[in-house]
């Protein structure tokens, strides 16, 4: 797919979050999130890893912009740590947490990089789940303080919003199989988390169109297409299932105001929890979606519901999580085609791979720029469909804290080098510094040095 299919606005961008950067977890006034917390609980995170330092981007994020005005981009990924504006969850804001944000809008902006600011991205205040997290109603409303307080410093500024990022990722790994903070193990708790994020997240679009009226404002899905294992009725029922319960059942009331029927069981669930016009507040239209996708689901009917189906032929991530990317080209053509989103953003995409700094100093990392190369291939192929793909965000910008995992998985561009938190750009970082200024029409930029 030659570069210049994509349109002359696109956006190229990179991605990040909060925890996974940040570092600084104790300064400021910044109060404590369910990760530290989870961190903090032997067994949870390999090696024991923690978020307490990262890549103490709270303190450097002047040198990383500099660095990604070296790669040219058009937009920069971020999310804004709640514990750290609002250490009490709601109530009384913490000045020194929410200037951060306002010095690196600022600095983005004064770099030519549009700020994409995501609210919530996992790290709920402590205190909040100690009353109860986000299988209760009342997370749901701070998260509404929260985000009216944010909008309100940044509204002026920021022009593109996100609300959440990946709330089935959040409410199933952290509230039903355990692995994510805060580590519950409940189905129960998961549907209702997953609810009450939905909730949450209609609430603050209406905070953000109050805040700033002009700004493009939408949420984040992780979202995987679903591949039956073959044409038999039972794999592609099979199939259909895994769908419904990581795809539709976030698209379906956003896009439509209800639960897909077919899913009974968690229809029973949050049936107690619905009060009137909360699908309609869910629903509140959206100028975007976000869309996260890594991988693809190989789906067929299994004795006890529907099975994974590993493609051992295939090439796997370090996350061992298999490379298709026809995956994603066909997940946009199906979410344009069913659900017709005003626009959509690749918000995130990438790969872990084993990198090594060699003795040139240099990070040769090929897999992950065929990687990125055959993914941005696939969208440009979506696109020229017609999905309306306005953006896409490499994950990540740098190697960070990748939750459970710990450090040790790579997904960065940019190299860490934990011991020193030097940045190394990656043969990846120059591939796609290549690739957006081709697509710019210009000449390859030379490194920018600004004071
Ligand atoms: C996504 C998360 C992001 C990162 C990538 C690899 O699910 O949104 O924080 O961990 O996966």
């Amino acid at each position: 797919m030659p570069i210049d299919t994509f349109p002359s606005d696109f956006i190229w961008g990179a991605a990040t979050a909060s925890y996974q950067i940040e570092g600084a977890a104790f300064e400021d006034g910044r109060g404590e999130s369910v990760w530290d917390r989870f961190c903090a609980t032997p067994g949870k995170v390999r090696g024991g890893d923690t978020g307490a330092v990262a890549c103490d981007f709270y303190h450097r994020y002047g040198d990383d912009i500099r660095l990604m005005r070296e790669l040219g981009l058009d937009a920069f990924r971020f999310s804004i740590a709640w514990p750290r504006v609002m250490p009490d969850g709601r109530g009384a804001v913490n000045a020194a947490g929410l200037d951060f944000y306002d010095r690196l809008v600022d600095e983005l902006l004064a770099n030519g990089i549009e700020p994409f600011a995501t609210l919530f991205h996992w790290d709920t205040p402590q205190v909040l789940e100690d009353a109860g997290g986000w299988p209760v109603r009342a997370t749901a409303e701070a998260f509404a303080e929260y985000a009216e307080v944010v909008a309100g410093r940044l509204g002026d500024r920021v022009r593109w919003w996100m609300t959440h990022n990946e709330p089935w990722v959040h409410a199933w790994i952290g509230h039903a199989w355990g692995e994510h903070a805060p580590g519950r193990t409940s189905e129960a708790d998961a549907v209702a988390a997953a609810h009450h994020l939905l909730l949450s997240h209609g609430w603050a679009m209406d905070a953000i169109r109050r805040a700033a009226p002009d700004a493009q404002a939408g949420i984040v899905l992780n979202l995987a297409h679903a591949y039956p294992a073959s044409d038999s009725p039972e794999d592609e029922a099979a199939a259909w299932r895994v769908d419904g319960e990581g795809n539709r059942w976030f698209l379906d009331p956003i896009f439509r105001g209800s639960y897909p029927a077919d899913l009974l069981d968690r229809n029973e669930l949050v049936a107690p929890l619905l009060q009137d016009g909360d699908l309609e507040t869910i629903a509140a239209p959206i100028d975007f979606l976000g869309v996260n996708n890594y991988f693809r689901f190989v789906v067929g009917a299994g004795p006890n519901g529907p099975q994974f189906v590993a493609n051992p032929e295939a090439q796997h991530t370090d996350m061992g999580w298999e490379v298709h990317p026809d995956g994603l080209y066909k997940l946009l053509v199906r979410v344009a085609n069913d659900y017709a989103p005003p626009a959509i953003y690749v918000t995130e995409n990438g790969a872990a791979f084993g990198d090594v700094r060699v003795h040139d100093g240099a990070v040769h990392d090929p897999e992950r720029t065929a990687y990125l190369e055959t993914y941005i291939d696939a969208v440009g192929r979506a696109t020229a469909e017609g999905a309306p793909v306005k953006g896409y965000f490499v994950w990540s910008f740098l190697d960070n804290f990748e939750w459970g995992h710990g450090y040790s998985k790579r997904f960065g561009i940019v190299y860490i080098d934990y011991p020193t938190l030097e940045r190394v750009p990656k043969d990846s970082f120059y591939w796609y510094r290549d690739l957006i200024a081709a697509h710019r029409g210009a000449p390859t930029p030379s490194p920018v040095a600004t004071g």
